[in-house]
C-alpha cells in the first residue's frame, strides 16, 4: 500500500480545490492510500525560525511529508501564480538544506480555477518548484480543470469529469509502480 500525501493550495472552506482533491481521493484504488496534509498553520518560512528550535508545526509537516510514498499537488491560481501558502509549504518542507523531505516522491500536479484557462500559470510554476525540489512529476496528461463551478453537482463533480479523473489517477499510479519497482 502506498501512501499518497494530498496538498491543497486553497485555505478556503468552501474551496473548489479541495472539492476536487476530495474526488480525486474517493476515485483511487485500493493500492494508493491518499491522506490529506494540511498546510494552513505553517508560518511563514524564515530560516531564523530553525534556531534553536523550529516551530512545532514546521516539524510535524515535514514529519507527514516525509512519511509518505507520493504526492498530489491541487492548486488554484492566484494571479497567474501559486497561492503563497502553498508556496510556503514547498519552502517549509525542503529545509533546513539538505533536509529537503520533498526529494524523490512522485507527484501529481492538478490546478483548478471557475476561469477557462483552468490555473495554468498555477500548475507550471508548481512544475517549475517541483523539479528544483528533485520530484518526479507526472508529464502527461496535464489536468487543468477550468470552469469548475459549473461541474458542481450537490455530489461532488459531475459524472463526465470523474471519469477524466479516473483517467489521470490511472496515468499517475502507472507512473508510480513504475518509478517504485
Ligand atoms: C484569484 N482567482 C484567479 N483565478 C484564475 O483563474 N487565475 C488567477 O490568476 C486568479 N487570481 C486570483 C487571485 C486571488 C488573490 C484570488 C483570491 C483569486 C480566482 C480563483 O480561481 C477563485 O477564487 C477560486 O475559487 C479559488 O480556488 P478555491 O479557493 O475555490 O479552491
Amino acid at each position: 500500500m502506498a501512501h499518497i500525501g494530498i496538498i491543497v493550495g486553497s485555505l478556503r472552506h468552501a474551496s473548489f480545490t479541495k472539492k476536487v482533491a476530495q474526488t480525486f481521493a474517493k476515485l483511487a484504488p485500493a493500492d494508493l492510500d491518499p491522506m490529506l496534509i494540511p498546510i494552513g498553520d505553517l508560518p511563514l518560512y524564515n530560516e531564523d525560525a530553525e534556531v534553536p528550535t523550529p516551530p512545532a508545526s514546521w516539524t510535524a509537516f515535514r514529519e507527514a511529508v516525509a512519511e509518505v510514498d507520493g504526492v498530489w499537488f491541487f492548486t488554484p491560481e492566484y494571479n497567474r501564480g501559486l497561492p503563497a501558502a502553498l508556496k510556503n509549504a514547498l519552502d517549509v518542507a525542503s529545509r533546513p538544506y539538505g533536509k529537503n523531505v520533498w526529494a524523490g516522491k512522485p507527484a501529481l500536479v492538478v490546478s483548478v480555477s471557475p476561469g477557462a484557462i483552468g490555473g495554468f500559470g498555477a500548475n507550471m510554476q508548481l512544475r517549475q518548484s517541483l523539479t528544483f525540489l528533485d520530484m518526479p512529476v507526472l508529464q502527461q496528461p496535464e489536468a487543468y480543470i477550468g470552469g469548475i463551478s459549473k461541474l458542481l453537482t450537490e455530489d461532488g463533480i459531475v459524472q463526465g469529469t470523474q471519469d477524466y479523473f479516473a483517467l489521470i489517477i490511472d496515468k499517475y499510479a502507472d507512473f508510480y509502480r513504475q518509478l517504485k519497482k
